[in-house]
């Protein structure tokens, strides 16, 4: 069998599915007034993408995650993930989602095979919720969050990410929760994508305010655990992990490939470099030729990313490419 390999020698079997580029949010750092969303007619549809990871599960990717946008917001999603999970040879399927429309729809999200969870969460206060993503819907997410932890989804993880103006105060609260919680609460440094927020926040800065709150020791990481670096508190229940595209490269071990919603193969989160595989598919190719595609774009995957000697090249905002 032919493995998704790029030209640096990396294994690709981590495929990122973005459903929809759509969202009922609009987190200031993400969405803004200018954005158009794709029409409807230019998004895979679900047959579309099932046939694309069948392909790359014989390429040999064995994980899967669904982002968005907003996932859980594309009409039909959970008969989706139910195909999904039949397709033989996909060992890992977790969903990332804002959590609004979590709570009523757990048990649908579970029995499609979903194991893991990642929420994004950026305050703990309803007010700053409100103001940072435009909806009064603090409650709903925190709901979802209780409710998913009470199902037992472990682990639970919880995106937030750092900015100075937003969360700086809120960060040891945060960290805080993992020792009532088994949440794995994960600190993601801000992407530059166009927008300009005001006063980066880097790992180590946000490691030092959370370690005002105890000593963090080290979990050891397995292999497919990713770019975060894990901690944890003595004697809590949850992690804290670490996540440093800008301070910390992590390219070198990167395992993903982007599939967007508008049926682009995305080699690397931060860099815009794309390729088209929805028009090959619906020219009439054949699988050995989508497959080819595929082995096109991951030999183009970058050695590193570039955003820190230039970070305004990239212009794709994350609700396009899906975290
Ligand atoms: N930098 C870092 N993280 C981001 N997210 C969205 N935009 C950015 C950015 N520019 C986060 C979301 C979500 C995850 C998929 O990506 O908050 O948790
Ligand atoms: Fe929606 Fe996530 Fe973007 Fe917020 S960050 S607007 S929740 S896609």
């Amino acid at each position: 069998m032919e493995i998704l390999t790029d030209s640096h020698n990396r294994v690709l079997n981590y495929l990122r599915l973005s459903l929809t580029d759509r969202c009922n949010l609009r987190c200031f750092y993400c969405v803004n007034d200018s954005v158009k969303f794709i029409p409807h007619n230019q998004i895979l549809r679900y047959e579309e993408i099932l046939r694309l990871v069948r392909l790359s599960v014989g390429l040999g990717v064995s994980k899967i995650r669904i982002t968005g946008g907003e996932p859980l917001l594309r009409a039909g999603v959970y008969d989706f993930l139910n195909k999904l999970s039949e397709i033989e040879g996909i060992k890992d399927l977790s969903l990332t989602t804002n959590g609004i429309y979590l709570k009523e729809n757990l048990d649908k999200i579970i029995g499609a095979g979903i194991n893991r969870l990642n929420i994004s969460l950026d305050t703990l206060t309803p007010e700053r919720y409100k103001i940072t993503t435009g909806k009064d819907l603090f409650g709903k997410v925190w709901d979802s969050i209780m409710a998913a932890h009470d199902k037992g989804i472990n682990p639970l993880k919880i995106n937030v990410v750092a900015i100075r103006n937003l969360n700086f105060d809120e960060l040891t609260s945060f960290a805080e929760l993992t020792f009532k919680y088994p949440f794995h609460i994960r600190f993601i440094e801000y992407m530059p994508m166009g927008e300009d927020i005001n006063g980066n926040l880097l790992t180590p800065e946000i490691r030092s305010r959370i370690e005002s709150v105890g000593q963090l020791h080290e979990v050891e990481s397995g292999s497919g655990d990713g770019p975060a670096e894990r901690f944890k508190f003595k004697g809590a229940k949850g992690e804290i992990g670490f996540i440093s595209p800008i301070s910390k490269h992590f390219c070198s071990n990167c395992n993903r490939l982007r599939l967007t919603a508008s049926g682009m193969l995305r080699p690397c989160l931060l860099s815009d470099h794309k390729i088209n595989i929805i028009k090959p598919l619906r020219d009439g190719l054949s699988d050995d030729e989508l497959t080819k595609v595929f082995l096109k774009a991951a030999s183009f995957k970058q050695k590193k990313h570039l955003l820190d000697s230039s970070p305004d090249k990239i212009v794709s905002k994350m609700h396009s490419i899906g975290g």
